[in-house]
């Protein structure tokens, strides 16, 4: 039997975080043996909002780089960028005539991001998930890997790739109706400045996150300046201690201890004594993926022939897929 076929996708925001890398990256990484996996770097998604065109591209390496540093196994995983493969963007094309705008006008993502944006939203933004719809559907995968706010666009998947085959299909199955994967849970890590909000690269204070590529040093006086609270004693499971719930947490994934070991060992603690060993733990979890970051970049021909290679792989299963919905569609086939 082959195995499932995985897509996922990755925005190319530069500046990765540990919350992007325990909420998703590990994620991917964990039981990628099971799976067929394509990992595209959606660079073409990352335009949907105003972006800045001299660091598109390091920003889309850099994510692929940190990727394999994470442990993507290139014996499970096909690596590639998004923009690379023009399938997807004309499968885009393709999809967005059968999509009625109203499913597009109502998905929550385009609502709060549209509202951020105010006049300036453009129309790439609403059609944000048409093209991860084509994205999904050029590979005919069978899951897809989702939080809770990527729900709904694989619920819109699956109902344009419904659509598509019950107006065009001919009883035939053109697309494939993805499911979603839901993984044991992804950690939500919290701001080290608020732990009622997410870790975010967004916000404005380079002391409410750690960045994956943070040395030693900063690690160490990030944790030493973080959120804490008055009470002696940490525990997990307190509504009233945010920032307790979620520097445990985060010792708990980075030791890699099961929780009630941790809650036993920092029942009575101190921050004082907490903190140090918080750091120690976060600095012995991203010195591996540091240096085989820094390896992998070294060796700039690397990278470039992982993406070739993981683009000539994608293009062969997304052009098929488009010439099946070409076809289905009524274009002629050219000479
Ligand atoms: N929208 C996804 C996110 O923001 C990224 C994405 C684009 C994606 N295309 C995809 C995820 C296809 C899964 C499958 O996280």
């Amino acid at each position: 039997m082959p195995k499932p076929r995985v897509l996922s996708g990755i925005q190319p925001t530069g500046n990765l975080h540990l919350g992007n890398y325990l909420g998703a990256i590990r994620n991917w990484v964990d039981g990628q043996e099971q799976y067929e996996n394509f990992f595209c770097v959606v660079d073409l998604h990352a335009i949907t909002v105003p972006h800045d065109p001299a660091t598109l591209a390091a920003d889309t390496y850099e994510i692929a780089a940190v990727s394999l540093a994470c442990g993507l196994d290139l014996n499970y995983a096909n690596l590639f960028v998004q923009s690379h493969v023009s399938a997807h963007s004309e499968l885009a094309w393709l999809l967005n005539c059968i999509t009625p705008l109203n499913w597009l006008q109502d998905m929550i993502q385009f609502k709060e991001k549209a509202i951020k944006q105010g006049e300036n939203v453009s129309t790439g933004l609403l059609d944000y998930p048409v093209l991860m719809a084509a994205d999904i559907l050029l590979y005919q995968a069978d899951k897809v890997p989702v939080g809770e706010d990527q729900k709904q666009h694989l619920e819109l998947t699956r109902d344009i790739a419904a659509r598509f085959n019950h107006q065009f299909g001919k009883k035939k199955r053109v697309l494939k109706l993805p499911d979603p994967l839901i993984r044991a849970e992804g950690a939500r890590v919290m701001s080290l400045t608020d732990g009622t909000r997410k870790m975010s690269k967004s916000d404005p204070s380079e002391q409410s996150r750690i960045n994956l590529l943070d040395s030693p040093d900063t690690i160490a006086k990030k944790i030493k300046r973080c959120k804490t609270d008055l009470v002696q004693g940490l525990e997990f499971g307190n509504p009233d201690r945010p920032e307790c719930e979620n520097l445990l947490t985060l010792y708990q994934l980075l030791s890699g201890k099961p929780k009630d070991v941790v809650a036993a060992e920092c029942r009575e603690m101190s921050w004082g004594t907490f903190k140090p060993l918080l750091t120690e733990a976060t600095i012995a979890a991203l010195q591996p993926i540091q240096d085989k970051y820094q390896a992998i970049v070294a060796d700039k021909g690397y990278l470039e022939s992982v993406l070739k290679q993981g683009r000539e792989k994608a293009e062969a299963v997304a052009n098929e897929t488009l010439s099946q919905v070409k076809a289905a569609l009524g274009y002629s086939v050219p000479l």
